[in-house]
């Protein structure tokens, strides 16, 4: 498997991978806005013998928080792994590098992202592979009403 930049032409796949693995969809338009504006944080998972995207993480750069603050930010829109290719360790990989870029070409100050408060596969992750803290909890966030956690990570503090 081999983890590179998403191209326009994998925006398809990554939708495609997204409906699989999550209830939260998005319309195509969305993936083409994150494509064309945000090219860079987009990466995926490609299965080098099926030519397959088994993972991708959709990512956004944005200025202004839930608080209204201004401070440059990354931010996590979607994040999935096929079933078939769990626990390989992808999602870390595309995620550090998603952060890489978040950091280094728009030096941004931290990354947010939501996350069901059940979904322990992916809390894992965040806090104990990649230092996310949770910085609240959204009640009702999802259609469901489940609860979401507001999480960051900081690459810089403000100065
Ligand atoms: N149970 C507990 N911890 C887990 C699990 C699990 N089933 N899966 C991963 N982790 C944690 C572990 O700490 C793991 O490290 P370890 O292997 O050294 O123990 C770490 O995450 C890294 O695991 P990866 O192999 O990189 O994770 P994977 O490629 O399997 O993908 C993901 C994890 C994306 C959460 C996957 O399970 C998935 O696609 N789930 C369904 C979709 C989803 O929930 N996406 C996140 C929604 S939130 C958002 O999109 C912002």
């Amino acid at each position: 498997v081999s983890i590179r930049r998403a191209e326009m032409q994998d925006l398809q796949h990554m939708q495609h991978c997204n409906l699989w693995c999550l209830p939260e969809n998005y319309t195509y338009k969305y993936y083409l806005y994150h494509g064309m504006v945000w090219q860079s944080l987009l990466y995926v998972a490609e299965d080098i013998n099926s030519g397959r995207i088994v993972g991708y993480v959709l990512a956004k750069q944005d200025e202004e928080d839930e608080e209204g603050t201004k401070l440059e930010h990354g931010h996590i829109t979607s994040l999935s792994v096929l079933r078939t290719h769990r626990k390989l360790g992808l999602a870390n990989k595309v995620m550090q590098s998603t952060h890489r870029d978040m950091d280094k070409i728009f030096e941004s100050h931290y990354v947010s992202l939501h996350v069901r408060v059940s979904n322990r596969a992916a809390l894992g992750l965040y806090r104990d592979k990649l230092g996310y803290e949770t910085f609240d909890t959204e009640e009702k966030y999802y259609a469901d009403d489940e609860n979401a956690y507001n999480m960051r990570k900081w690459f810089r503090k403000k100065a």
